[in-house]
């Protein structure tokens, strides 16, 4: 696990521990075991710490969190490196972070590539830094900056680092040589002064100003998160106490907010993003798929999403027609796109660099004929079948027959738009969420016909232009949408049987969602959410009038259209669930006016309005959609719950915290989440997706833990 060799006069740790050399019990010990050895050997004048491969350490093993651990601890290794007379050098390429910049800080020099990154992510996995990084990094950087890195976890480039003192010099070639070569500069100076446990902090008289502006930051940043509450404590602790005490009041808070529940839940999501890219379906996998090469693409409409899936493409570096047909469409769609590229450069989100070279990726065009040879092109028009098998069928003519043929569609199965084309092997969908440009999830869905290089080309895509991929087989509605259905439907219901807007919000915000269903509503405009609902009437045959209780034998609520027909259509009217400042405007507040509209509705209903619990609210929101995913469990829409988890993670900004819906079903335990959903059967007759699941039945009887849910005999229907 560690490499050790001498090259003249100078001892190389070189840390082999692929993919990412995470600092496992056997690294540690080899790390250890090494520093003696260099120690011991008067030969050896000075020590070089390395990784082997792609990376420097890139931190602790986070799977060995969930056991008791073994000695010897990252901290006591560390202090045998700083202890050293030896000079020693950590010599850093790749992604340098957690623990690895533990041990990087606890080495007298530090080197690196100018590509290499460096950070300390453990606030996103619900931890805090554990081997001292809390203490030795202020000592380094002064407060500012370690509460920033510390509390974001964001990964600072080597130029950058080198500014803030944590690098000492940028080399170049190979890094392992480069360090080799700086060590022997340094033999024979004395370690003493290079040991930052013995350095002030600086600016240190000032450590309340920056701890309450650094609290004050992550409590409305990442409002529920505890971990960067626990990030603030502990750097706060190395101005004020002693650097012994300072470590020891860090493993104090890393014992308490690394046994919590939502270390476990975000360390979850961390394996579950990795977990979805292991993906498979009929014919092939994500280790037998080959993906097509792409170097050219085409987006078809500039509209909101189509212009925000160009910014995704172009911020990737990739070439992109833009096609639509009319000019003015045209050239509305290109000042979006120059906005929001604009945007991104102001926000550090891409380089000016990037931004410029985008303007010249971008062909706008009028002609599908420029399309003929684009190896992806990805249709970005409204929701209508008929259209989009025009344009699948048009695109099918032009484009050569190796050009996969992608539909940014949000609920029509894939199939269906396939068939206007020869080559329904190539033809996939790609969902993004609004706003494209911002929301990290892709949702990938095959057809019937779809082949696995076609879905693994897409998948591919989804990271390239910076996104978390899933896989999905095609229904109405797919995955996110689908399972999301009920979280709205029962939002709607509850404010029918007593609930007000602004409770049912406040209670989802309390529950971690970064906004209440009717505060989206609000937001998407009433208007989008009642034409759809129209249209699905018409497809049943139903006539909606204010009075419609039921289509298709199923449990409706009019509220929305009710809302919306007196022109309230959400924000962009100034009044919708709540009423705002001015049309446009952000600032929601209580709206008496809906209160007398909602019990008017009721009354002509005959609906008696009762209270509703918190407890209730929850419940309905969140067990129906569970219950809906065990369900796209069972039909195999996705292959294993993390699919499920991830789409509400970078879908719909589900608390992370909690791991995901299906993770959190897990924790309540799936026997009274499956009881409750029963109840609720029993008491809502009329709403099918109270209807309960029987993978969720057959689990919840087994009681079978969660990583076995899917090989559980008679997973699938
Ligand atoms: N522990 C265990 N496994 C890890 C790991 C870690 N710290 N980091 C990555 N892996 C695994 C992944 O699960 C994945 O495994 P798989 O191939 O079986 O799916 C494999 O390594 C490759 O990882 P990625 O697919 O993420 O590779 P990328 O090249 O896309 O990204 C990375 C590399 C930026 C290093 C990314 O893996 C990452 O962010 N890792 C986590 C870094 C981190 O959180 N470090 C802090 C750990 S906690 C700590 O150090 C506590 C300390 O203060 C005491």
């Amino acid at each position: 696990m560690v490499d050790y060799s001498v090259n003249s006069s100078v001892a190389l740790l070189l840390v082999n521990n692929p993919p990412v050399n995470a600092l496992s019990h056997a690294v540690r010990k080899g790390l250890a075991d090494g520093m003696l050895k260099a120690t011991k050997d008067t030969k050896v004048k000075a020590i070089v710490i390395a990784g082997k491969g792609r990376t420097f350490p890139a931190g602790a093993d986070i799977r060995e969190f969930s056991g008791p651990g073994k000695e010897p601890w990252l901290v006591p290794v560390g202090n045998g490196i700083e202890a050293s007379g030896k000079p020693v050098v950590a010599a850093i390429h790749g992604t340098c972070l957690g623990g690895g910049l533990e041990v990087a800080l606890f080495c007298h020099y530090r080197v690196a590539l100018k590509s290499a990154r460096v950070g300390f992510p453990e606030v996103a996995i619900g931890i805090l830094p554990g081997a001292a990084g809390t203490q030795r990094l202020p000592r380094v950087t002064g407060l500012p900056v370690a509460f920033d890195m510390i509390t974001s976890g964001r990964h600072v480039p080597a130029e950058q680092a080198k500014k803030y003192g944590i690098i000492d010099e940028i080399v170049t070639g190979d890094i392992v040589n480069a360090g080799i070569r700086y060590a022997m500069i340094m033999v024979g100076k004395s370690t003493i002064p290079r040991r930052l446990r013995a350095k002030p902090v600086p600016d240190a008289e000032n450590v309340q100003k920056y701890a309450d502006a650094a609290m004050a930051h992550v409590k409305r940043k990442y409002k529920g998160y505890e971990a960067p509450v626990y990030c603030v404590k502990a750097v706060r602790a190395s101005a004020e106490k002693p650097y012994d005490l300072g470590v020891e009041n860090e493993k104090t808070l890393f014992n308490v907010v690394g046994k919590s529940g939502q270390a476990r839940a975000q360390q979850y999501a961390f394996f579950a993003e990795r977990v979805v890219g292991k993906w498979e379906m009929p014919g092939g996998n994500s280790q037998t798929a080959k993906p097509i090469p792409v170097r050219s693409t085409a987006v078809i409409g500039a509209g909101t999403m189509g212009t925000g899936i160009a910014v995704c493409i172009l911020s990737a570096g990739l070439p992109c027609y833009l096609v639509e047909q009319n000019q003015k469409f045209l050239e509305n769609g290109l000042k979006t796109i120059k906005a929001l590229m604009e945007g991104s450069v102001k926000l550090g989100k891409i380089s000016p660099e990037v931004g410029q070279r985008a303007a010249s990726l971008l062909k706008p065009t009028m002609s599908y004929d420029d399309l003929t040879g684009v190896d992806l092109v990805i249709e970005a028009v409204y929701e209508n079948l008929e259209l989009k098998k025009e344009i699948f069928a048009k695109l099918d003519k032009v484009c050569k027959p190796s050009t996969i043929l992608c539909s940014n569609t949000s609920s029509i199965d894939i199939d269906r738009i396939a068939v206007a084309t020869k080559r329904p092997e190539k033809c996939v969908g790609v969902h993004f969420f609004a706003p494209a440009y911002h929301m990290k999830l892709l949702e990938n869905i095959y057809s019937t016909k779809t082949s696995p290089d076609t879905a693994a080309t897409v998948m591919k895509l989804g990271k390239t232009i910076g996104k978390v991929p899933i896989l999905v087989k095609s229904c109405q509605g797919f995955l996110a949408n689908r399972m999301n259905t009920p979280y709205g439907t029962e939002s709607g219901f509850l404010v029918e049987e007593g609930a007000l807007p602004w409770e049912v919000d406040q209670v989802m915000e309390d529950f971690g969602m970064p906004m209440g269903p009717f505060k989206v509503r609000d937001l998407s405009g009433l208007d989008v959410g009642s034409k759809i609902t129209a249209e699905i009437a018409k497809t049943l045959g139903v006539t909606l009038t204010d009075e419609t209780r039921f289509m298709a034998g199923n449990r409706y609520s009019h509220m929305n259209t009710v809302l919306a027909n007196m022109g309230r259509l959400g924000r962009k009217s100034g009044k919708g669930w709540y009423k705002y400042e001015k049309a446009g405007g952000k600032i929601a507040s209580i709206d008496d006016d809906v209160i007398t509209v909602l019990n008017n509705h009721c009354k002509k209903l005959g609906i008696e309005r009762r209270t509703i619990s918190s407890q209730e609210i929850i419940e309905r929101l969140m067990y129906s959609c569970i219950n809906e995913g065990f369900k796209i469990l069972e039909e195999g829409i996705a292959k294993r719950p993390e699919e499920i988890d991830i789409s509400w993670l970078y879908g719909f900004t589900f608390p992370k915290y909690l791991g995901g819906p299906m993770y959190y079903a897990n924790q309540v335990g799936l026997g009274r989440v499956y009881d409750r959903i029963c109840y609720y059967h029993e008491n809502f007759p009329f709403s099918k997706h109270w209807v309960p699941s029987q993978l969720l039945r057959r689990l919840s009887e087994q009681n079978i833990p969660m990583s076995q849910w899917m090989a559980s005999p008679g997973a699938r229907l």
